[in-house]
């Protein structure tokens, strides 16, 4: 279900924007070119009124009173409909065209001015009458008279300009709607057909389940946003499909853990059941059990622990000093090692603080303390030490125990993994330790590493940024 307020798709928003910028774009152009049209209408007619003007002028048609057919004989068919008048310096009429009967032309004051100092006035004026009749007019001044000045008016009615305007609107009328019609048709297409990929797109990644992750997005090959879009989100089904195969292999593996300890427990409890024992086999048996419920309870432990570092969240942030976490470390070590034959002692120590949790710290190293003194036979030592890079805490736990082969080395912090499963049968452990110890160091955003010579022993490293 789509939001409320947000039902209009990508293609009709574009569509509604690319129409609505050009009807701005063809309104403007529409407007200036009227504009520009009305001018050059006005402007023709002012050529022809100064023209008139000037024939009726220089053929004294004015002086004499000579007739308008005269004037329409010396100007040709084209001029008929100007209109023209001879007016004296008040703006009494002298003479003029028969249109013009009934209906004197206008004398401005203005244009009355400007005709006393010789120039000539272009004005666009409405005529009284019936109907009102709007007209360009020009006056021009009979120069040659002394003062008071005489005038020529000629005049053109304005019907012409706005039946070529009209018929101008009249086509933007039906050009405009049909041109932005035909435009926005084309743009909804070509909407259409530049989303088609990312609707096909769309299909696909809904096909796109927990259950088959192993579909993926088409590339076009054209090397586009679209192409680089499908990319990236073929990148991210990978990571995805890796993190799914990486929690089922994972459950897979918790689950076989699980069943190992429990099959024990039934089958030493069936046996026991099967005949009449003794109080001393019973108790027998109970302590084997609770061996396996301690091996069921440490696994559950830390399973818990793994997957609470794994869903991540922010860890409580503190300085933590490491000499102090350290000491309480060996005393740990120390008592885990006693009765092993294997020594547990302090290298190299300097203060040191880094910022995090004291406890998952503390569990990280014990993990590894425990590690270096299981695999760690009789007579051997660990030593433990931290020291003051130039920025960074380094933490080391060192053992002269077995060893491993260096193609080992990167598959250990996965979990449940265990180099010798015969060994770690007897140990009770899970192959959980170093994948908890190396979630812990990257929630505290350090690094941890490991070098090891098989037979000679193993040192695990620690970097942990400065607090
Ligand atoms: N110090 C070490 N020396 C030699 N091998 C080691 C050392 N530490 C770890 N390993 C090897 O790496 C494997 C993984 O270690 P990890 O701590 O994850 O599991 P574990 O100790 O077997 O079990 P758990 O820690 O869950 O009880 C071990 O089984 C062991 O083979
Ligand atoms: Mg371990």
């Amino acid at each position: 279900m789509r939001p409320p307020g947000r039902r209009l798709s990508v293609r009709t928003r574009l569509t509604l924007w690319y129409s609505g910028v050009l009807l701005a774009i063809v309104l403007v152009i529409s407007a200036f070119s009227y504009f520009m049209l009305h001018r050059s209408l006005i402007r023709d007619a002012d050529v022809q009124l100064v023209m008139v003007g000037q024939v009726i002028r220089d053929a004294g048609i004015g002086e004499a009173k000579r007739s308008e057919a005269e004037l329409h004989q010396i100007l040709g068919p084209e001029f008929f409909d100007i209109f023209f008048r001879v007016a004296g310096p008040e703006g009494q009429e002298e003479g003029g065209s028969e249109a013009l009967r009934g209906r004197p032309l206008p004398l401005s004051v203005e244009a009355r001015e400007r005709g006393r100092a010789g120039e000539s006035t272009f004005e666009t004026v409405a005529l009284a009458g019936r109907e009102r009749v709007r007209v360009r007019l020009l006056t021009i001044p009979l120069t040659r008279e002394p003062a008071p000045a005489r005038f020529i008016q000629v005049g053109v009615a304005f019907d012409e300009i706005d039946h070529a305007l009209v018929g101008y609107l009249e086509t933007l009328a039906v050009m405009v709607p049909l041109g932005l019609g035909l435009a926005a048709t084309g743009g909804a297409l070509l909407a259409r057909s530049a989303l088609k990929p990312v609707d096909r797109m769309s299909r696909t990644a809904r096909r796109i389940t927990a259950e088959d992750l192993t579909r993926r997005l088409a590339l076009r090959g054209t090397g586009d946003e679209l192409d680089h879009l499908a990319e990236t989100l073929n990148a991210m089904f990978d990571r995805l499909e890796e993190a799914f195969a990486h929690v089922r292999r994972f459950a897979a593996d918790a689950a076989h853990e699980l069943r190992t300890p429990l099959t024990a427990l039934k089958g030493g409890i069936e046996v026991a059941l099967r005949a009449q024992r003794t109080p001393e086999d019973y108790r027998e048996v109970l302590r084997s059990s609770l061996e396996d419920v301690d091996r069921l309870i440490r696994l559950a432990e830390n399973l818990l622990i793994l997957s609470r570092l794994r869903m991540g969240g922010p860890s409580p942030c503190e300085p933590v000093e490491l000499e102090p976490l350290l000491m309480d470390v060996l005393d740990v070590g120390a008592r885990l090692a006693d009765g092993r034959g294997v020594t547990v002692r302090l290298g190299r120590v300097e203060p040191v603080t880094v910022e995090g949790d004291l406890s998952t710290l503390r569990r990280a190293l014990l993990n590894l303390v425990e590690n270096a003194i299981k695999y760690t036979p009789a007579g051997g030592k660990v030593e433990l030490s931290v020291e003051r890079d130039s920025h960074q805490a380094v933490v080391a736990v060192r053992d002269t125990g077995v060893g491993m082969d260096p193609a080992d080395v990167d598959t250990i912090f996965e979990p449940f993994v265990r180099l010798d499963p015969a060994r770690a049968r007897d140990t009770g452990g899970a192959g959980l330790g170093l994948s908890i110890v190396r979630s812990i160091v990257s929630t505290h955003a350090g690094t941890l590493s490991v070098e090891s010579v098989p037979g000679a022993g193993s040192t695990f490293t620690i970097r942990l940024p400065l607090g």
